[in-house]
């Protein structure tokens, strides 16, 4: 690698860096927007107050290291009282149950480490379920949360059903989603998804994204009834035919749904 190169490879990783919020103060007000990293110093006791949008909670990053795990204290809150919320064993992410958060760090010993980052971030609410036949599960990263609903119903009557539960219909943007629903809920289920056909072009409702370009994943190689009778009824997808396939069908079909909801 030459120098230009090197440079370049500089600005990009510095550039990425300063997308994240970083702070260094000890303690203070802070509004987490999307994501947050604290580099807090060592040398003094510092308390943060963490805040984000009303509707959302806080997701921190905790140290697994038992001597500093002792210097840490995260508050459910910020009023006095609040319940602490500890890091379970081996598990490296911590959730407030409402939008705010206190964090205290301790002057650390001497011998310890000069830094200590914490990352916080805004995620959504994630239900253990949405009632009978359903399973949610932060499926894709540990601020979104899915669910699935076993319960059949038409496309949209799972639209309705996500609604009412402040999520909606799923829309797979990647791969990796995809994969990971089939790998979760994917055997012998069939699920709605919010992908319709609008005169003639495939959209995700949900995101008023259009399928094309982008990724997809007909079954058997494309978009699978081409007979102009089926074309013309079949304008809804849904997720889990013939294995871990999509296939369009009539919105008026009753199948399972996933629910998605992002910070
Ligand atoms: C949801 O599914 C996962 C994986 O199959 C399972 O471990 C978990 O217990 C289920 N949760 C509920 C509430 O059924
Ligand atoms: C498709 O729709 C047309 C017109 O609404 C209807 O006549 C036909 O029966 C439908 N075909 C299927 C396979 O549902
Ligand atoms: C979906 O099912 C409901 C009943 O649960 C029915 O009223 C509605 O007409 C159906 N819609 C479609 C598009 O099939």
């Amino acid at each position: 690698m030459n120098n230009q190169q090197f440079g370049f490879l500089v600005f990009i990783c510095s550039a990425f860096i300063a997308s994240v919020s970083a702070l260094n103060a000890c303690g203070g007000k802070v509004f987490v927007e999307d994501e947050v990293v604290i580099d807090a110093p060592t040398d003094a006791d510092c308390v943060w107050q963490i805040e984000t949008e009303t509707d959302r909670i806080l997701a921190i990053s905790a140290v697994r290291d038992e001597n500093l795990q002792q210097l840490l204290t995260i508050r459910d809150g910020l009023v006095e009282g609040s319940p602490i919320l500890l890091a379970e064993e081996q598990q490296e992410i911590v959730y407030t149950t409402q939008s705010t958060a206190e964090i205290r760090l301790q002057k650390m010993p001497k011998t310890s480490a000069s830094h200590f980052q914490l990352k916080i971030q805004k995620a959504v609410v994630c239900p253990t379920d949405l009632g009978l036949e359903s399973n949610c599960t932060r499926l894709i990263d540990d601020v979104s949360c899915h669910c699935a609903s076993f319960t059949k119903r038409n496309q949209t009557d799972q639209v309705a059903f996500c609604d009412d539960n402040g999520m909606l219909l799923v829309s797979i943007e990647t791969p990796e989603e995809d994969q990971a629903i089939s790998d979760t809920w994917g055997l012998g289920s069939d699920f709605w998804t919010s992908c319709v056909k609008n005169f003639g072009r495939w959209v995700w409702e949900a995101t008023g994204k259009n399928l094309y370009p982008g990724y997809v994943n007909w079954y058997p190689i494309a978009e699978p009834f081409c007979n102009d009778q089926w074309d013309a009824n079949y304008t809804c997808m849904l997720i889990g035919y013939n294995g871990l396939h999509w296939a369009s069908y009539h919105c008026d079909g009753v199948w399972g749904a996933v629910c998605e909801l992002h910070p």
